[in-house]
């Protein structure tokens, strides 16, 4: 059993990385904010005004950043004093144990593979709509839908494969190329969310604002059990309570909160760039906390704004924010938005397709994956091999299957990894008050624990099925755990 929670010790020095130190603390930012800002606002925050929050979106945009903040502060002590291109993995591994530790990169692989392949098939739907806009037609729709698309089956999503693989080949140049790429995109991305902000702030009717919080009602039709109902109304149900799944009110706005929780995912992956950061312990802190603070100001913004433009309850569309524009007649606006948000959804899966890569590397450098995932390129300085595959998982996802409700399965597996992290501070405080903290978590323990609290809450809004898959997911994880990595591990070996 002690096996299981072994721990590995803080190594004061990333030296023995063969990554190449490029990044500084500008560079992080914009990392974070190229996979911060991306389908959940262009897309999602229209969904859930219109079907859980309505005006009120503005408050689950606040409840979700609070959560977030608090476990930005804690990675961001924890990436200023374990470090490591394995992010919350490595922090779990050095205070938690290797069981913990390999549950969490379980967790991580499950919110970066499935977020890129999910926004791999948004990328998908605005390339189309860009080839009907310049050509007067898109692509076949064999050609668009992967075989287990239920409404549509077809060949291949073409366009989600093939965005995956220019990708790829992208980092395959290095972090500091990549970094440049993602740099020049996130400044059109910013331009085009400032840009609704300048023409919006002209065209709002503050009657749409009302009600604020539109009275609670209960979903039509799955007044009964139903797989999509969130987790807390399942278990209000068997208790014998519960009306089954509502929407709107104050129910709503939580609801809303562990939805559009999916437009801040990102700031985490800006640690996985640890060992390849000039200064870390300066940096690190300085890129996470600057890009969510950047995106939830925005975000508090944008949604406030569209909400104020057309009524909530129009905003059921893939594309709200070019729509909202088309209705109050900004034609040229919306069409600076779309290209925005096409540049928006391509850092978002660069980002993420990144940090993922980094974390199979640091999972594989302590032999709980096979040692060829962290052979690096002495050339362009990238993992190659993790690149690949890595890719080619997520060609396979976002090709092949319709990744739409998968989204919440990236936010549960990150929620997941935001309580172990904020759960780790703590921890670590206790086990090890003399390590050295160039950054320290703000009003301790309060931040940490109200973090792990909200974190762990936001799940209970979470859909049944997601529940169901997750745990599916995470069995599959502990089986390899058993079966390879506990054989495999440098730990155990010394
Ligand atoms: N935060 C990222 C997005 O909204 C995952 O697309």
């Amino acid at each position: 059993m002690s096996n299981l929670f072994r721990t590995k010790p803080v190594q004061t020095e990333d030296a023995k990385s063969d990554l190449k130190r490029t990044l500084n603390g500008f560079d992080l930012t914009m990392l974070g904010v190229g996979a911060i800002i991306g389908a959940g606002i262009f897309v999602l925050t229209g969904k859930t005004a219109a079907t859980a929050a309505g005006p009120a979106i503005i408050l689950s945009f606040i409840i979700a950043g609070i959560a977030c903040a608090c476990a930005a502060l804690s990675y961001a002590e924890m990436a200023s004093s374990v470090g490591g291109a394995g992010s919350a993995y490595g922090y779990g591994y050095a205070t938690l144990g290797e069981l913990p530790a390999w549950t969490i990169c379980w967790m991580l692989i499950c919110e970066y593979t499935v977020a890129v392949a999910a926004v791999s098939v948004g990328w998908s739907g605005y390339f189309n709509d860009f080839l009907i806009s310049i050509f007067g037609s898109g692509l076949p729709d064999y050609l668009r839908h992967g075989p287990l698309d239920p409404l549509k089956p077809g060949l291949i999503n073409l366009p989600a494969a093939a965005i995956i693989a220019v990708l790829g080949l992208l980092l395959l140049r290095g972090a500091k190329t990549s970094a440049r790429f993602n740099a020049t995109i996130v400044a059109i991305k910013l331009a085009a969310i400032l840009l609704f902000i300048a023409v919006a702030m002209f065209h709002v009717n503050p009657a749409n604002w009302l009600p604020f919080i539109p009275p609670k009602e209960v979903v039509p039709g799955v007044s009964k059990f139903a797989w999509d109902m969130p987790l807390l109304d399942a278990i209000s149900l068997a208790a014998g309570g519960g009306e089954g799944a509502a929407r709107f009110g104050i129910v709503g706005i939580f609801v809303g909160a562990s939805t559009i929780f999916f437009a801040y995912l990102g700031f985490d992956a800006v640690s996985t760039s640890a060992e390849e950061t000039v200064n870390p312990q300066r940096n690190l802190p300085i890129g996470i906390l600057a890009s969510l603070l950047l995106c939830t100001g925005l975000y508090i913004l944008v949604s406030g704004l569209l909400t104020g433009i057309v009524s909530y309850t129009e905003l059921n569309v893939d594309a709200p924010v070019s729509y909202a524009l088309l209705k109050i007649g900004q034609t040229w606006a919306a069409g600076i938005i779309s290209i925005g948000a096409v540049a928006g959804l391509t850092t978002v899966m660069l980002v993420m397709f990144y940090g993922q890569t980094r974390v199979l590397m640091a999972v594989s450098r302590d032999g709980l994956l096979p040692g060829f995932l962290s052979k690096v390129d002495p050339v362009s300085g990238s993992p190659r091999q993790a690149i690949f595959i890595t890719g080619a998982v997520m060609i396979a996802l976002g090709g092949f299957v319709p990744l739409k409700q998968l989204g919440e399965l990236a936010n549960i597996g990150t929620l997941g990894a935001f309580v172990v992290v904020c759960i780790g501070v703590m921890v670590m405080r206790r086990n090890q008050p003399n390590l050295k903290r160039p950054f320290k978590v703000p009003l301790y323990p309060f931040v940490p624990l109200l973090g792990a609290v909200a974190c762990g809450f936001l799940t209970m809004y979470l859909a049944v099925f997601t529940w169901a898959a997750f745990a599916a997911w995470m069995l599959v994880g502990v089986a390899i755990y058993f079966l390879y990595s506990r054989h495999h591990s440098k730990l155990a070996a010394a």
